[in-house]
């Protein structure tokens, strides 16, 4: 039985949860795209292509999906893994504390005998990098258990649906619309029909493909009757628009360093903060002029033969600008390179085969690919 249902705000909503699933279920089975991490559902194959997802274009993660499940089909596979395999498996995709987290957690789980994700949102919150997203996602898609999954998209929805000027990103909205859609997933938990995993996925589809953030195609949507944005003729006027943070910039002179025998000097990066446990090759503060870079190698023991300068390059983070002068060189390794941080010199391959951030594999590509 199925009452109509009064809003937080006090409105009275024109569907009941019954109903509003009978939609979106017909709607999704019939509309959904055929994606990788759908078939197969494990709590571990939705773990990993819903981090993948964050902050992710579909496009973009379903060919490092693909390779990451032939790589590590399973949990066990991953625990056995290396960090540099893994940050390599990830290259490019961005957020690399995502990756450094996914592998704490395979070899914590390993280590406490377990060979896949638990079911349970409480114990999915528990593990490293897993917030109420992802727990959510878990729970529902490889378990079928009724947990709400609010990302943006879902988020957007719902706000569109009750009208509320919800604001993506922001954690009591996200709070408020994870508690509506249980109150929803309640109602419509009684039916034998309600599928939790169906009813979040069809939410984040209908966000994807038709309630789009910038473009909404209202006249195809199963949720059109019921929505009060679209009703009020305002969707774009929800969710309300993110503020935008200011983000700083840094300078940077990059060096791509050339010795006799034609290896390149890298370095891996700190294993804290920004792009932790990655290589690069030489970054060195600020802006140098070219006497003042000839210095620097000097110092550390290397006597510059050559330099060209490159291109300047910015790389945007989603706090962070990197303003970037490259440069290439060849040097002459006249002793033990003097730096406080340890320099490899490593072939053109072997180069190639470490994980670098996308800020400079461009350029790695450019000087190590034949
Ligand atoms: N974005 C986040 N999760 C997704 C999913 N399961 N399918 C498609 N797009 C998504």
């Amino acid at each position: 039985m199925f009452l109509p249902r009064t809003g937080i705000i006090g409105r009275m909503e024109n569907f009941t949860a019954e109903i509003l699933y009978k939609r979106l279920a017909a709607w999704f089975h019939e509309k959904q795209r055929t994606l990788p991490w759908r078939s197969k559902r494990t709590p571990y194959r939705v773990w990993i292509s819903e981090i993948m997802l964050q902050q992710t274009q579909v496009a973009t993660v379903i060919p490092y999906f693909e390779h990451w499940m032939t790589l590590w089909p399973t949990l066990k596979d991953l625990a056995e893994a290396e960090e540099d395999t893994v940050l390599k498996a990830w290259e490019g995709l961005g957020y690399y504390s995502r990756a450094r987290n996914i592998l704490r957690t395979a070899k914590q789980l390993r280590a406490e005998g377990k060979d896949e994700l638990p079911c349970s949102y409480a114990e999915l919150l528990k593990l490293p990098g897993i917030g109420p997203y992802t727990a959510g996602a878990v729970a529902s898609l490889a378990c079928g258990l009724p947990e709400a999954a609010v990302d943006g998209n879902v988020l957007r929805v719902i706000s569109r649906l009750l009208a509320r000027p919800w604001q993506a990103g922001r954690a009591k909205d996200q709070k408020a619309c994870r508690e509506y859609l249980m109150s929803l997933m309640r109602e419509a938990g009684i039916s034998e029909d309600f599928s939790p995993a169906v009813f979040n996925e069809a939410l984040i589809e209908l966000g994807a493909l038709l309630c789009r953030a910038k473009t909404a195609d209202c006249p195809h949507c199963p949720l059109r009757t019921f929505c009060a944005a679209h009703l009020e003729g305002e969707v774009f006027s929800y969710p309300l628009a993110a503020e935008k943070t200011k983000k700083s910039s840094e300078e940077y002179t990059v060096l791509i360093l050339h010795d006799e025998d034609g290896n390149i000097a890298v370095r891996k990066r700190p294993p804290e903060g920004l792009l932790a446990g990655l290589w690069e090759v030489i970054l060195a503060d600020g802006r140098r002029s070219p006497a003042e870079i000839e210095i620097l190698l000097d110092d550390a023991g290397l006597a510059l033969r050559s330099l060209e300068e490159l291109a300047s390059k910015k790389h945007v983070f989603s706090h962070l600008i990197w303003e970037m002068r490259v440069y290439e060189a060849e040097v002459q390794r006249k002793g033990a390179f003097n730096s406080d941080e340890e320099i490899f010199w490593r072939s053109p391959d072997e180069v190639l085969s470490l994980p670098f951030s996308s800020a400079l594999s461009d350029y790695r590509d450019l000087c190590c690919r034949s």
